[in-house]
C-alpha cells in the first residue's frame, strides 16, 4: 500500500493521471482485453515483437499461480491505459518475477520500483519466503532498480539467451509476515540492501 502511495504521490507531481497499482482480473468477461493490453504493452517495451503472446498472458493472468499487477493511467474519458506491468509466479515458497515492464514514455517516475516492492510485498504477504528472477546482465536499467528492491545477485547462467547473453539469477529472501503487516511494508519500502552487489554485477558485466 506504501507503494502506492508513493506512486500517487510521484504521478501526482507530472501531469499523468494514475488510477494506482492494482491487480489484473483474474477471471471474467474482461482477462482477454487485459490480456491484449499486456500484450500490446509487451511489445512496446521488448524488441523483436515483445515476450509473450496475448493467449500466453490470458493463461498467465488466469493462472492462480500467478499474481498479475498492472499501472494505469486515466485519461479525460475516464478511459483506462496500462502503463505498467509485473507477473510474479509462485511455486511453494518461491516467488518468481517473470515479467515486468513500463511504457517508455512513463519511465524513471519510479512507476517499475513500485510494480517491484509491491509485488514482493503481495508475495510476502502470500507465504513466499524466497523472491528470484533472471535479468540480462547488461540490462542496466533493470539491475539498478531491482537493486534498489533488495534484490542480490545469487548466480550467473552463461549464454543463458539465445544471443548469448548472460542471465545474471537475482534473489532476495522475504522475511515472514508478524503481527499482520509485513516487515517490507512497515517498513516503508523496499529491502535496503542489494545495492552494492547489484553495482558489483554491473561493473563486471
Ligand atoms: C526496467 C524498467 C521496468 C524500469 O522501469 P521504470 O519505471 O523506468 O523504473 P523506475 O522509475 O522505478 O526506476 C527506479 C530506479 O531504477 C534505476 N533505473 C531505472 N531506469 C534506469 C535507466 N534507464 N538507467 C539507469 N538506472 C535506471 C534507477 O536507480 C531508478 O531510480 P532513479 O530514477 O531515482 O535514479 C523499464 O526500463 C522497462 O520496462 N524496460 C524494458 C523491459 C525490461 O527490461 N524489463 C526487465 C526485464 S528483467
Amino acid at each position: 500500500m506504501l507503494h502506492m502511495l508513493h506512486l500517487l504521490a510521484v504521478l501526482s507531481a507530472s501531469d499523468m493521471p494514475l488510477s494506482g497499482l492494482r491487480a489484473f482480473p483474474s477471471a471474467g468477461a474482461t482477462v482477454a482485453a487485459h490480456a491484449a493490453a499486456a500484450r500490446a504493452l509487451d511489445r512496446v517495451c521488448y524488441p523483436k515483437d515483445g515476450m509473450w503472446s496475448a493467449a500466453q498472458f490470458e493463461e498467465e493472468i488466469r493462472s492462480p499461480r500467478t499474481a498479475a499487477l498492472g499501472a494505469w493511467t486515466v485519461g479525460d474519458s475516464g478511459d483506462e491505459a496500462l502503463v505498467g506491468m509485473c507477473f510474479t509466479s509462485t511455486v511453494l515458497d518461491e516467488a518468481s518475477l517473470t515479467s515486468l515492464a513500463v511504457h517508455p514514455r512513463l519511465r524513471r517516475r519510479g512507476i517499475g520500483e513500485a510494480l517491484v516492492c509491491e509485488s514482493m510485498a503481495r508475495a510476502q504477504a502470500a507465504g513466499a519466503a524466497h523472491f528470484l528472477l533472471e535479468v540480462r546482465s547488461g540490462n542496466e536499467a533493470a539491475l539498478r532498480l531491482y537493486g534498489r528492491c533488495g534484490l542480490t545477485v545469487a548466480g550467473r547462467r552463461p549464454r543463458y539467451y539465445r544471443d548469448g547473453e548472460d542471465a545474471l539469477l537475482l534473489s532476495a529472501s522475504l522475511p515472514a509476515e508478524v503481527g499482520g503487516a509485513s516487515p517490507m511494508r512497515r517498513a516503508g519500502g523496499c529491502l535496503s540492501e542489494g545495492a552494492r552487489g547489484v553495482e558489483r554485477a554491473l561493473s563486471n558485466k
